[in-house]
């Protein structure tokens, strides 16, 4: 059974890019072994990723990962049964904030603002404006 489950967190400091290769190179490395594919974004000190695989490996991770001290304030955005993977090719796509459009920063930073804020936390149209933002990333990507 797949699942596909999304959050956001607060970085404890602002990651640098070689902050973010380490993480990246490393989680990319894990996930292709566990079968977890999925994507990262970063901007200014917020993550948002969505991890997709067997339902048991993506608690595991997700679990693993909310205890990262590197990061706090994980809020999960939504966790559900999926027939198909969204990014199977990826074992983390990963896009930092400098190499977004300043329209696509406006995105990301008005979601997690919103988010933060409540107003979409424990809301079902949480789940199509964040799969409808991470998709405008995964197009702009390939
Ligand atoms: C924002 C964020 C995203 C992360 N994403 C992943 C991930 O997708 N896969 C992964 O294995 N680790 C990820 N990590 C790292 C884990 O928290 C943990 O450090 C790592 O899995 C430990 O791997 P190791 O036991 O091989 O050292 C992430 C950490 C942060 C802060």
């Amino acid at each position: 059974m797949l699942r596909c489950l999304v959050y956001l967190s607060t970085a404890r400091s602002l990651f640098s890019d070689s902050d973010l290769m380490d993480l990246l190179k490393k989680s990319q490395a894990n996930n292709q072994a566990a079968g977890i594919t999925g994507l990262l974004l970063y901007s200014n000190g917020n993550f948002i990723q969505l991890l997709e695989g067997e339902a048991e490996i993506v608690r595991a991770l997700y679990s693993r990962i909310t205890r990262d001290p590197r990061h706090h304030n994980c809020i999960q955005l939504f966790d559900r049964a999926t027939q198909a993977r969204l990014f199977p090719e990826w074992s983390m796509g990963f896009r930092p904030s400098a190499a977004m459009t300043p329209d696509e920063m406006g995105a990301i930073s008005q979601f997690i603002t919103d988010t933060h804020a409540g107003i979409r936390q424990s809301d079902d149209t949480a789940t199509p404006t964040a799969l409808k933002l991470l998709e405008r990333f995964a197009r702009n990507m390939r």
